[in-house]
């Protein structure tokens, strides 16, 4: 922030600088995903991401379906609604178990659906979709794939070329520890010039610094699905905590943050506190099951604890930085408490 202060101040030509430390974030994203910095859009939340793809996505030629999981984060859900005026028909598959076996992916999908939008780690109970199934189901009856990573980017390396997707969507605010208002957008490279959102910008453009008002020409790279001036000050704040994560090596960090959710997740058992998160998880998200949990939210709160609550989920997740004294802390702090837990 004082790079990006001192910047503002002092430069004799900040835009210069601002757009060089911008195309240097998308190259150092695209490289965090193994992506070409062609294929990532800079933008300013995820819905800022999704929306100029789904209001690009014609819905007609017979593909008018959208399929998605009922433990989507809302945004997701809301954003493809939005295209029911324009024609799409939306099916969410319902959860059983706190899981959305690829079984029902398989009943749902078909030459009638367009894409399926897909999270990586469900906000609500810690949920890994399996991305390798679904995706494939997807891409034999001719779907698109929009992944949401915002529940896991940071937590391990990702390979959205292995992965198969179309379309990537993360933001920085998470486990990527860096600040709201800042998202990046993957477009598989095949795909971007078939898109025609008519959410557009001056900084969508082939020729940015072209400045013709009467001249409507995107850009033939991912840039066509950004807004307007970029987010300068969080391009300066993101770009160091890819680089402390690059640092540590994600192969590091996952094995880590795998470690803590096992230790916590096998305690919490041990308590005999009911899970919505499968033992099996290697995290990072596990959410644990309250009679009220806005009070034991507010109890951990007291006792020095950053947890959040969804519906009767308490949400506890481990990054990199912390270790075994924090699972066994957090443990104790569950076992003062048990009266606002359900038990198993
Ligand atoms: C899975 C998922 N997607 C998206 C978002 C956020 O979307 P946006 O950046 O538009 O606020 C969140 C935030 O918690 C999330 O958990």
């Amino acid at each position: 922030m004082l790079k990006y202060a001192e910047s503002w101040r002092t430069s004799k030509n900040p835009w210069e600088d601002w757009i060089g430390a911008y195309e240097d974030l998308r190259g150092e994203f695209a490289r965090f995903i193994n992506a070409q910095p062609e294929e990532v859009a800079i933008v300013t939340s995820a819905s800022a991401g999704i929306n100029p793809i789904a209001n690009a996505i014609a819905f007609d030629g017979g593909r008018d379906k959208v399929v998605m999981s009922e433990y989507e984060f809302p945004t997701m859900g809301q954003i493809w609604l939005a295209q029911q005026s324009r024609g799409a028909k939306i099916q969410f598959l319902d959860g059983v178990n706190n899981t959305v076996p690829a079984e029902c992916y398989a009943a749902a999908i078909d030459e009638q659906t367009a894409i399926v939008p897909l999270t990586q780690v469900s906000f609500i109970n810690g949920y890994r979709s399996d991305v390798a199934a679904i995706t494939k189901i997807a891409h034999s009856r001719g779907a698109l794939v929009f992944f949401d990573g915002f529940q896991d980017c940071g937590t391990r390396p990702i390979d959205v070329k292995a992965l198969d997707v179309d379309f990537f969507v993360t933001g920085t605010l998470k486990y990527l520890l860096g600040p709201p208002g800042i998202g990046f957008l993957y477009v598989r490279r095949e795909l971007i010039e078939s898109l025609s959102p008519t959410i557009t910008s001056w900084m969508a453009q082939r020729d940015v610094f072209a400045y013709k008002t009467k001249c409507l020409d995107p850009a033939p790279v991912a840039r066509r699905f950004e807004g307007g001036s970029p987010s300068i000050p969080n391009v300066y704040l993101a770009r160091p905590a890819l680089d402390l994560l690059n640092g540590i090596g994600m192969q590091n960090v996952a094995a880590q943050i795998e470690r803590l959710t096992r230790a916590f997740i096998e305690g919490a058992r041990d308590l005999r506190i009911k899970s919505k998160t499968p033992a099996s998880s290697v995290g990072p998200l596990t959410v644990l099951c309250s009679k009220d949990a806005p009070a034991m939210t507010a109890r951990l709160i007291e006792r020095g604890f950053v947890v959040s609550t969804r519906h009767d989920g308490v949400r506890f997740s481990f990054h990199v930085y912390n270790n075994l004294d924090d699972v066994r802390a957090t443990l104790r702090a569950l076992e003062d408490n048990l009266d606002l837990m359900v038990r198993t």
